[in-house]
């Protein structure tokens, strides 16, 4: 049974760090109001010159030191990102060029908003399993801040921006033990209708500007508490386990009410859900790998634990992978 294991995990957080205290003296909010309503405390925010191909190149060489690897041992990288650096080239390509690569395999983004990383580690596993390449770097990396009306009080309290990196590696495994390592299964599922509950109002086929989040937040609560709740389900019925069965969850870190919700559709108790939107507030399509790589980098995830990862964002667009450590 060919798998793809994780063999190494990075991440970046941009030096600024903004409060919600920061916030509240240049928008009409407060600490307590945003704290209650989504558990973010702070956020990350990119320096002024700092790209996300910048980002997702630092979160890479960590993942790839963590492996022991080097650029041009990658055969592709699957970069996730709402807010690449252009809108063409790639960002994956810039990241390809700075890890010097070369002409060394294949790289490209991959769009899905806060469902980014989960969308892109699907594409990477399925080219693993399918025995196109052995080895993928797959990136979530956002400079969500620059899409933010910093007027808008309702949408931009809840991002931060930063770079999250994991590398695949193909692997024979003896399915139904506790040495098939690895990616398990991937759910991926998006409804178009509901594109226009959050969204970005501008494009370079429609206004020619990049544009800011607009966002109904009660809709986008209501689907994300939902469609994750069906999601987690979904993979743990396709690989006939219960939600007692996984160790951790590792989920899209946007508001800590729609984490408990999830968590506790599971039966899950909250020491064995991995949390980080306290500091670094939705960073959409990095917001997976960040969390994964703290709970990994502070010992709770081990070799040989079930890890759900789970996530929602704009399109609707939503997913969950299962994975053994
Ligand atoms: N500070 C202070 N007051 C605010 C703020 C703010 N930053 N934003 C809104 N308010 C006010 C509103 O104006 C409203 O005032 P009113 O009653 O006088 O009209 C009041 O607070 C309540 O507003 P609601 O929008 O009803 O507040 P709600 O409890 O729904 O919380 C929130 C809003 C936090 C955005 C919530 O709807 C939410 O988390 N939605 C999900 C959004 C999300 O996570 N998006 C990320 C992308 S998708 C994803 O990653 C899953």
């Amino acid at each position: 049974m060919r798998r793809a294991k994780i063999i190494g995990c990075g991440s970046y957080l941009p030096e600024g760090v903004m409060t919600n205290d920061d916030l509240a003296r240049i928008i009409d909010t407060s600490n307590e109001w945003i704290e209650q309503r989504t558990g973010i405390k702070a956020r990350h925010i990119a320096g002024k010159k700092e790209t996300t191909s910048d980002m997702a190149t630092r979160a890479a060489r960590r993942a790839l030191e963590k492996a022991g690897l080097e650029g041009k041992d990658i055969d592709a990288i699957f970069l996730a990102t709402t807010t690449p650096d252009q809108t063409f080239p790639a960002t994956a390509v810039t990241v390809q060029d700075n890890l010097g690569m070369g002409d060394k395999g294949f790289a490209f983004d991959i769009q899905a908003v806060c469902s980014g990383f989960i969308y892109a580690l699907a594409t990477a596993d399925n080219f693993v399993k399918s025995g196109q390449i052995n080895r993928a770097l797959v990136i979530g990396a956002e400079r969500f801040s620059s899409l933010l009306d910093w007027t808008d009080r309702t949408t931009c309290v809840l991002f931060g921006d930063g770079a999250g990196a994991v590398i695949l590696e193909a692997d024979d495994a003896a399915k139904g033990t506790k040495k098939d390592r690895g990616i398990l299964s991937t759910h991926l599922h998006s409804e178009g209708a509901h594109r226009g509950q959050l969204y970005v109002d501008g494009g370079p086929a429609t206004t020619q500007t990049t544009g800011h989040v607009r966002m109904n937040g009660r809709e986008v609560f209501r689907h994300a508490v939902t469609r994750m709740g069906e999601v987690v389900v979904e993979a743990l019925k396709s690989n006939d386990l219960e939600g007692k069965d996984i160790q951790w969850l590792v989920p899209h870190q946007a508001n800590k009410r729609i984490i408990d919700a999830t968590a506790q559709k599971l039966g899950l108790p909250p020491e064995r859900v991995v949390i980080t939107v306290e500091q670094h507030g939705n960073t959409s399509a990095a917001s997976i790998p960040l969390a994964l790589c703290t709970a990994v980098e502070d010992g709770r995830i081990r070799s040989g634990d079930l890890i759900l990862m789970e996530a929602m964002g704009g399109g609707f667009t939503w997913g969950a992978a299962l994975a053994r450590w």
